[in-house]
């Protein structure tokens, strides 16, 4: 057993609801590769309930998974704020999160991430960003949400692990994500810690 098989092993189980949504996804969508894995799934929950947020935005939501995640530790008053361009996921979306009884805390955003981020309102400071939507745009995202970060204000990152081929791919997701790799890493503003999950999930605490 590798590393990775024992922590799916030994971590708790995710939720009910979630393993029916995971199932759901692959078998009415064509591309339920891009949930977030129940590994990086049980790691958002973590780490929102560590936090404990009043702010949380997901940049890229797909079917839900991760936004059902991300709520899990979402404080009582919050709000959770989650992207999404293509409208066709709502039905699937709307289905399994009226299930959860914390439903009426998300917003859901038919947008672009960017445009949303640009938009934001600063008397709204967000204390906790997932960002998986498009790879070419993740560095502008950086740069735009980075001023709309609360003080201790968290990001993760999905994918920055890119399947290993980040050494020889060419292109523009792989360039992005070369570029943002390297700007966590040596950002003096940010602490940086890639943890190798899933595809690769790097979680940066502004400080
Ligand atoms: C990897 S999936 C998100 C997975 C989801 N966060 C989860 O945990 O299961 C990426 C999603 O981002 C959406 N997307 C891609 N580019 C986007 C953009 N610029 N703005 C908003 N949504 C975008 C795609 O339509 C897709 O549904």
């Amino acid at each position: 057993m590798d590393l990775q098989a024992f922590s799916a092993h030994n971590s708790s189980r995710e939720p009910v609801l979630l393993a029916n949504l995971r199932r759901a996804t692959w078998q009415r969508t064509r591309h339920g590769r891009l949930m977030s894995d129940p590994q990086t799934g049980r790691i958002l929950s973590m780490v929102s309930h560590m936090l404990r947020p009043r702010i949380i935005i997901e940049l890229g939501t797909f079917t839900g998974y991760g936004t059902l995640c991300l709520l899990e530790g979402l404080r009582s008053e919050g709000q959770l704020h989650t992207v999404e361009r293509n409208d066709e996921l709502f039905g699937l979306q709307d289905e399994f999160w009226s299930q959860h009884p914390r439903h009426d805390a998300i917003t859901r955003h038919h947008d672009t991430a960017l445009h949303v981020l640009e938009n934001w309102p600063p008397e709204l400071p967000i204390d906790l960003a997932y960002i998986d939507a498009d790879k070419q745009g993740v560095n502008a995202q950086l740069d735009a949400l980075l001023p709309l970060l609360s003080t201790d204000g968290w990001m993760l990152f999905d994918n920055t692990w890119w399947d290993g081929t980040l050494g020889q791919a060419k292109g523009p997701k792989a360039d992005a994500l070369n570029a943002l790799n390297a700007r966590l890493e040596s950002d003096d503003r940010l602490q940086t810690v890639v943890l190798p999950v899933g595809d690769g999930l790097t979680a940066v605490r502004k400080h």
